[in-house]
């Protein structure tokens, strides 16, 4: 954990807002790789996790920004009308669930409206590797496009593509026409919205991208339906300890009400923090984190979500 200030808060377009983070005892921060997110404790029992999105080579400072969502769950709203200029705030290290991927010659980057967030510091590392990249920013309108005037002004500004829902038809991104042809050595990384994300992911789909060259990240996740949630059992390989997980609980929240400590940080399925080895049993898998190759392994869950098809699940812990 780091306590760090608020040193600015900004706003970017509309219902977006950024804000830059120093150490509060004033040394450098944590270095942190493209990718890589923060977990913000904005007030008791609420955290949220943001992208950072400044040049990795910067040490001062980390930015964030962050949309204000109407189906808030509290935390984008909590940032936007609680948290302000000057105030301190205890944070997590970076952590990268989302990494570029080294061994690719060229690198496709699709940023969707605030998804433009991990994709600036991804383009500021691959241009300072002098890396062969395109940055494609998809945004509904003008008004709600933060970043742009900022872009103008950065080394990578010749290799942007803006793409204007709300503008002429010419300049609108085409996923299928720009993906056609599958690349063994062009990586795709993709974050923003469900809807975009499902565009950028179907057009890759189809055109037959493998999914190791796929790199995504998820917002949040679809909302699930839990109405036909069954209850089942699972065991702990390593005391042969039964738990009952009832319909409407996780095997997180059981396990962690017994102490079991499992580390967690989205509570959605869509960061990884929690995959945990399943050593019998099938599970049914909820996540948006694992690649359908990896649920159909069936020997990785992640509880903060997924349930189970069989009626006990053993699990290495
Ligand atoms: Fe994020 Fe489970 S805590 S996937």
């Amino acid at each position: 954990m780091l306590q760090v200030n608020v040193t600015r808060k900004a706003d970017e377009a509309e219902g977006i807002c950024s804000f830059e983070l120093c150490a509060a005892d004033g040394s450098a921060l944590p270095a942190f790789e493209a990718g890589a997110h923060i977990d913000i404790h904005i007030a008791e029992g609420l955290t949220r996790q943001y992208s950072l999105c400044n040049d990795p080579k910067e040490r001062h400072r980390y930015l964030i920004s962050v949309l204000k969502d109407p189906s808030s769950r509290g935390g984008s709203k909590a940032m936007h009308e609680q948290i302000r200029s000057g105030q301190t705030l205890t944070i997590s290290t970076p952590r990268n669930l989302f990494p570029l991927d080294r061994s690719a010659n060229r690198h496709l980057l699709f940023g969707g409206g605030i998804g433009i967030t991990p994709m600036l510091a991804m383009a500021y590392e691959l241009s300072h590797q002098r890396a062969d990249f395109e940055l494609h920013y998809c945004f509904r309108s003008s008004e709600r496009a933060a970043f742009v005037a900022m872009l103008a002004h950065t080394p990578f500004a010749g290799r942007i593509k803006f793409h204007d829902d709300s503008g002429a038809q010419r300049q609108k991104l085409d996923a299928s026409a720009l993906l056609a042809t599958p690349d063994a050595s062009t990586h795709l990384y993709v974050c923003g919205p469900a809807g975009f994300m499902n565009y950028i992911l179907n057009a890759a789909q189809n055109a037959g991208w493998s999914q190791s060259q796929v790199h995504k990240e998820f917002f949040a996740a679809a909302p699930i339906d839990e109405s036909a949630n069954a209850p089942f059992e699972v065991e702990l390989a390593s005391t042969g300890q039964v738990f009952q997980i009832p319909a409407e609980r996780t095997v997180f929240e059981v396990l962690d009400e017994a102490c079991i400590a499992i580390e967690s940080s989205c509570e959605q399925g869509i960061c990884g923090t929690c995959v945990t080895r399943v050593l019998k049993g099938i599970p049914e898998h909820r996540d948006k984190f694992l690649t359908e190759s990896e649920q159909a392994a069936n020997d990785r869950f992640t509880p903060c979500c997924s349930r189970a098809k069989s009626s006990r699940l053993v699990l290495d812990l």
